[in-house]
């Protein structure tokens, strides 16, 4: 199954245990929400958020948002309830569970397992829910290839920047910013590859982590708009303020849409018996191939995911 059009651009985190955030997250723009029952939610206020989220979910008012849900990671005594109370709670609800600091595929195979005898138990539909699995650590990273294939369940490789820094002793208390000191290049280059190159290979969705400065709006476009350029799909967004910099910086430009799905046309008719049936052709100053037609269908892909429509639109040069 493709996961590439599921528009993911801005992923907003809620803690579980505010009604009132969980709330308010109803009413935002953001194309995912996250009710949060990790690091956002306090030990103490763990089992009952469990409850709120379900009753969150059951309720419903989320319109096209993907509702996922983070529970504890698998080195906790809390992922198994989380588990169990989240999908049979709200299960008919749910698209996805996001794993936290994952280091092996094993634990996405166990997730799995735990899903689908629960799915069973409450006649839901096997393998709907998906999984987002965080790379948070240096033995996820470098299982990160097997964690993206671990279950045709996975659907997103999660780069979680704040516990990746500190689980790699990284000097700088700054997330998504460069660690002061380093001055040769992105520290984060290689990170951010690694999980873009395990979910390019194996089709799943690449989504950056949070930026926590959350007033600096400027400072989260320069950060997001690295992550966009190279090729992910989305980013965290922790705060109403940052959705539409994230809706934004992850769709592409209107020109650059309009562009990309002239150059779907106009390959199309070029290569086709009416338009000759060339290979390599001129649209306007530019020459056009078989590769531009598959990054056009990059850019055209993303733009119809976050629902934009073309200004301008290519017509062969006998009509
Ligand atoms: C997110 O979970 C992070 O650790 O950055
Ligand atoms: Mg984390």
């Amino acid at each position: 199954m493709s996961t590439t059009l599921r528009a993911r651009r801005s992923c907003l985190a809620v803690p579980g245990s505010s009604q009132k955030f969980i709330d308010k997250a109803r009413t935002l723009d953001s194309d995912q929400v996250f009710l949060d029952l990790e690091d956002a939610c306090a030990p103490l206020a763990k089992p009952g958020a469990r409850t709120t989220i379900v009753e969150s979910l059951n309720e419903g008012g989320w319109g096209t948002k993907l509702r996922v849900v983070r529970v504890n990671d698998w080195t906790t005594e809390w992922t198994f309830t989380d588990v169990v109370e989240v999908v049979g709670g709200a299960g008919a609800n749910l698209d996805a569970i996001m794993l936290p600091k994952v280091q092996t595929p094993e634990q996405v195979v166990a997730l799995d397992l735990l899903m689908t005898q629960i799915e069973k138990a409450n006649g839901l539909e096997v393998g709907k829910i998906g999984i987002e699995a965080q790379i948070e650590n240096a033995l996820g990273l470098t299982n990160v290839n097997a964690i993206a294939t671990a279950s045709p369940r996975v659907e997103t490789i999660i780069f979680g920047p704040a516990d990746f820094m500190a689980s790699i002793n990284m000097k700088s208390l700054v997330v998504g910013e460069q660690p002061p000191g380093y001055d040769v290049g992105d520290a984060y280059h290689h990170i951010l590859m690694s999980i873009l190159m395990a979910a390019r290979a194996h089709d799943k969705q690449a989504i950056d982590g949070p930026y926590l400065q959350i007033k600096d709006v400027d400072g989260f476009r320069r950060v997001a708009g690295r992550s966009a350029a190279l090729g992910y799909d989305g980013k965290w967004v922790l705060h109403p303020g940052q959705i539409d910099a994230a809706n934004e910086t992850f769709a592409p430009s209107q020109a650059d849409y309009d562009h990309a799905e002239n150059i779907l046309d106009a390959y199309e008719w070029f290569t086709s018996e009416a338009g000759g049936a060339r290979g390599a052709v001129m649209l306007g100053d530019e020459m056009i191939d078989e590769a531009s037609r598959k990054m056009a269908l990059v850019i055209s892909g993303k733009g119809r995911a976050a629902g934009m429509s073309r200004t301008e639109k290519w017509t062969p040069p006998e009509a």
